[in-house]
């Protein structure tokens, strides 16, 4: 039998594109004689870093990290490995970390840690969504776009099992 699905929308591009506009303001803004570092965690942060640095309106640096937590599972296996490290040395920068979505927080957690040993100069957290679900350990986003509800969802850089990364939106799947 072909596989059915049904995807539901979540967040529309219109209802993405203003806040992403109102968080690179905010960065803007608070970054204004600064010149920070944005580290994008590939693979799902791709988008949402195209779309917000060109809404920060001051000199920005990217570099790029890629973790993997899940495998190909939909459900956090809570080890974190580094498939792909920075390329630049941090040590005295501004770093904004910027994630797609923050589930159990446990990359979060590693990557700040792992970060901080490399001596920035400050770390903030710009984080697309957020997942309602009880956290072991709290993060502190500073830059949060959606608190969203505790479903897996895809598009706009997220993916399962590598699909949907490049829908428009943020969608769920729908199980028939
Ligand atoms: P955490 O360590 O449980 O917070 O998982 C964070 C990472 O898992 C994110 O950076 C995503 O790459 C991935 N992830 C978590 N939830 C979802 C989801 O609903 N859809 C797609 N990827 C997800
Ligand atoms: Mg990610």
């Amino acid at each position: 039998m072909p596989e059915q699905i049904d995807i539901k929308v979540l967040i529309d591009e219109k209802t993405l594109k203003n806040k992403v506009s109102k968080l690179g303001e905010q960065i803007t803004q608070d970054y204004k004689d600064k010149k920070p570092v944005l580290i994008a965690i590939l693979k799902g942060s791709f988008i949402f870093v195209a779309d917000i640095c060109r809404f920060i309106k001051i000199p920005v640096f990217f570099d790029f990290m890629a973790v993997s937590s899940y495998g190909n599972a939909k459900v956090s296996s809570g080890i974190v490995r580094i498939t792909k490290d920075l390329d630049t040395n941090i040590e005295g920068k501004d770093v904004i970390i910027i994630e797609d979505i923050i589930d159990s927080g446990r990359t979060l957690n590693y990557l700040i840690k792992n970060l901080e040993a490399r001596n920035p100069k400050s770390i903030e957290v710009c984080a697309l969504l957020d997942k309602n679900v009880p956290r072991k350990a709290e993060n502190t986003v500073k830059y949060k776009g959606f608190d969203i509800p505790n479903k897996y969802v895809i598009g706009y850089g997220l993916d399962a099992g590598e699909k949907y990364r490049n829908l428009p939106y943020i969608g769920y799947i729908e199980d028939k």
